[in-house]
């Protein structure tokens, strides 16, 4: 006797699992059974396929003929930070540029300054609401970025509260130390970086991944080069913001750190992109970041996946550069701006979203795999990048347990 019964599911999306992330062609390969169900025992799944009559379970849940998926893996937020920036859209409105604004002492500065007003109790509340919206939409992983403190006391508070998000929810997260996010003012670059890469060491006790803003007024190559070579000799694995504005060489440095995925990526170069389809590094494209700074150039997503690399989706949720935590609607963005397929852009939010952040056993429902399940109210699983701006998750299960209807 099985724990879980799902049936009656018209449509059932299974992207493929593998070693390494979806690459190039393979990406645009997903499994669809129509009139399927699956079955989950103790948290795992032990079957997903046809509908057969060989299963018995406790309890059993009828789909109603509607889609079902492994829930959304979500590779890249800020979603741990305080206050917001909305006054940044009058800016916007003049014309005034997202660099320029940082320049000024705004942007991510601004929110440094909120953040480190911020208690542990305040930030762990607010973070809340956003990843309690992320559930709702069908999410149960998340990767979650410090980056907002610049300084001892506030970079490790913003990776406690990280941390004790994944305690009082039941999800999954990975946590990424991003000391290197900004030069405070006033301070030298080089003796700042110095500083955070002094604090890799306490970081490592909270987080999984060493993350750097790498970009023009920000940090040189030289220096996160440096950076990423300190956290790869502490045991980090790391993680790039890279040639999101200017096409500053953040990939191929990437690449050459072995980094588990290198994101944003609109200024990427040609070379870059080559570079990308040889290794086994996860381009997570945020392509919301697009949209919300009002940019015209997106990145090379059919470049990067016709030229055999490795492409994942993100909303990367933060209060300046894209202020949504609705990963279906970076889907319908991927689909109408990046010119991905549906199927390109499902194996983009769960298998290779899951790889992006080294979380094996999610984003796919293999037997044995966590049985972390969406049922979508969509009548196939394109309808849900193509009607936008809306929820479309039903009911989520974390580990085969209803947990948001
Ligand atoms: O990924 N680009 C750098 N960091 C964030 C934005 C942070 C902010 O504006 O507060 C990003 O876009
Ligand atoms: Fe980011």
């Amino acid at each position: 006797m099985n724990d879980l019964i799902i049936k009656n599911i018209k449509s059932l999306i299974l992207p493929k699992k593998s070693d390494g992330p979806l690459k190039g062609a393979e990406m645009d390969e997903l499994e669809i059974i129509d009139d399927a169900m699956i079955v989950v025992d103790d948290g795992k799944v032990v079957y997903a396929g046809e509908t057969s009559d060989e299963y018995d379970a406790s309890e059993v849940v009828d789909a109603g003929g509607r889609v079902a998926s492994p829930a959304l893996v979500e590779p890249h937020t800020h979603v741990v930070h305080g206050g917001s920036r909305e006054h940044e859209m009058a800016l916007k409105r003049q014309g005034v540029d997202y660099l320029k604004i940082l320049e000024q002492g705004g942007g991510i500065l601004n929110t440094v300054e909120q953040t480190r007003k911020a208690t542990f109790d305040e930030l762990l509340e607010k973070a809340s609401t956003n990843i309690t919206r992320m559930i709702q939409h069908g999410v149960l992983t998340v990767e979650s970025k410090s980056g907002y403190g610049l300084d001892r006391e506030n970079e490790l508070k913003q990776l406690k509260v990280s941390k004790a998000l994944e305690e009082k929810f039941p999800i999954v997260m990975r946590h990424t130390y991003l000391g290197p996010h900004a030069i405070p003012k006033g301070r030298n670059a080089d003796e700042f970086m110095d500083e955070m890469i002094a604090l890799l060491d306490e970081a490592k006790d909270y987080a999984d991944f060493a993350d750097v803003f790498t970009e023009t007024g920000v940090f040189t190559v030289e220096q996160s080069r440096k950076y990423m070579e300190a956290a790869r000799e502490k045991g980090f694995r790391v993680k790039i913001h890279a040639d999101e504005i200017d096409p500053l060489g953040g990939l191929e440095l990437a690449i050459e750190q072995d980094a588990v995925s290198a994101d944003h990526l609109v200024a990427a170069s040609e070379e870059g992109k080559k570079q990308l389809a040889e290794s086994d590094t996860v381009a997570v494209l945020l392509p919301g970041t697009t949209f919300y700074l009002g940019k015209e150039k997106y990145a090379d997503a059919r470049g990067m996946i016709d030229g055999g690399g490795a492409v994942s989706l993100a909303t990367d949720y933060n209060p300046g550069s894209c202020v949504t935590d609705n990963l279906q609607m970076i889907m319908a963005i991927a689909a109408l701006k990046l010119k991905m397929t549906p199927n390109e852009i499902w194996n983009a939010v769960t298998v290779n979203a899951a790889h992006a952040i080294d979380a094996p056993d999610r984003g796919t429902l293999e037997v044995g795999d966590a049985a972390d399940i969406v049922i979508w109210d969509a009548p196939n699983h394109e309808y849900i990048p193509y009607h936008y701006g809306v929820n479309h998750a039903y009911q989520v299960f974390a580990d085969g347990r209803l947990l948001y209807e």
